[in-house]
This record gives C-alpha cells, structure tokens and sequence, in this order.
C-alpha cells in the first residue's frame, strides 16, 4: 500500500522516489529514477524525467516536462504549460551534454514561461506568464518578458512590493517557514 495518490491513467516506473502525500494525476509519466517530494502534486500530462529532482509541497501544473537536470527545491509553483529545457545548443544527431537549472526554494514560475538551460531561480521570485529566461533570478526578483527583465520584486505572498529594478533594503529574505501548513 503506498502512502501518495497515482490516477490509474498515470504512468509511474518502477524505481521512481515518491513521497509521502505526493499526488500524481492524469496521464502523468513518472520515470525511474525521478525523485518526488512529499506533499507535492504533480498534474496531468505532466513529464518527470530520470534524473529530475522536484522537492516537498511542490505544485506542477498541466503539461510540465521536468527534464533531467533540473531540480525544483520545496514549494515551488510550475504554471501550466511552463518549459525547462536541457540542452543549451541542441542538435538531433550527435552527443548532447546535459545542463542543469535549479529553481530554488518557494520560487513561482508563470504559465507558458521558457527557462533556459543553466539558470538558477533565486527563492521566492517570481516568472511572469510567457516570459523567456535567459539568465540567473534574484531572490524575490519579479521578471517578465522575452528576454526577461526585472518588473519588480515580490513578498512571501507572491505580491508585488517594488517597482524597482533593485532590491528594496526593507523587503526581507525568506519567510515561507512562518506560512500556513498547505491543507
Ligand atoms: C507578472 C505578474 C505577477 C504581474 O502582475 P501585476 O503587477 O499585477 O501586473 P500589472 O497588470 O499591474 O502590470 C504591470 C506591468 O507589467 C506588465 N506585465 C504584466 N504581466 C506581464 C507578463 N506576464 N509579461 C510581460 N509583461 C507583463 C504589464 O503589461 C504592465 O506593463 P505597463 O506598466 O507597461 O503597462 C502577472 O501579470 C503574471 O504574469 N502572473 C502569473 C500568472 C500565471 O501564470 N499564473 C499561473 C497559474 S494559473
């Protein structure tokens, strides 16, 4: 008896890590050697690799690919239809090598957002809908657009504090541990 949720359309291989009151819905495909945290709901039609780590609580919404080499620390938000990719120069044919993105802890992506290869999202930032990112964001850094500019910065909520193209010295680091157990 396991202790997380798998809809029978979803596809779980043997060899995959699954944590405790993890949910993984429709015609998810979970590969061996995925890791996925406690707590975290994986949803429909969503693509965990081998190799992709997504951390506890996390949220990934419909139509995500969580490739190889990436690693979604805990409570982090994927909005549907987002893209990771792993291959900064690829090419059908040939050898590949892998690159690694890191979206560290409480960070949100927007809905449709590209993330190229080789970036770490800092903690709780936030990447607006449709924005292509190119480069490393700053904790709390709001980023939009294509290539993705500062827009601003956001507090623990997601709410947009700043309107700055730098840090406002009163916004503080962290905080997601004084949030509310999610239900
Ligand atoms: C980025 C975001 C958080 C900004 O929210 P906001 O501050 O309330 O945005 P506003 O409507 O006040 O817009 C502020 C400016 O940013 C621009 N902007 C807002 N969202 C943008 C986006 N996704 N891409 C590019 N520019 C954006 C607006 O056009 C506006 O520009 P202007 O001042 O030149 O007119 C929000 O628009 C967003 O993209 N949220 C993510 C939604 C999502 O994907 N959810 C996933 C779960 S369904």
């Amino acid at each position: 008896m396991s202790d997380y949720r798998v809809h029978p359309t979803a596809i779980v291989e043997d060899g995959a890590q699954i944590g405790a009151g993890a949910s993984i819905w429709h015609h998810a495909h979970v590969r061996a050697g995925a890791v996925i945290g406690p707590g975290s709901v994986v949803g429909k039609n969503v693509y965990v690799d081998a190799g992709a780590v997504v951390g506890a609580r996390c949220k990934i919404q419909n139509n995500v690919s969580v490739y190889s080499g990436v690693v979604l620390e805990d409570d982090v938000f994927v909005g549907p239809s987002a893209v990771f990719t792993n291959d900064r120069f690829p090419r059908a044919f040939g050898a590949w090598e892998e690159v690694r993105t890191l979206v560290r802890r409480g960070a949100s992506i927007g809905a449709n957002a590209t993330l190229r290869c080789g970036i770490e999202l800092g903690e709780l930032c936030t990447i607006a809908a449709g924005a292509v990112v190119t480069r490393d964001v700053r904790p709390n850094e709001l980023v939009a657009g294509n290539p993705a500019r500062t827009l601003g910065w956001v507090d623990v909520h997601g709410e947009v504090v700043s309107r700055d193209a730098e840090r406002p010295p009163s916004l503080p680091f962290g905080g997601i541990d004084q949030q509310e157990e999610p239900s």
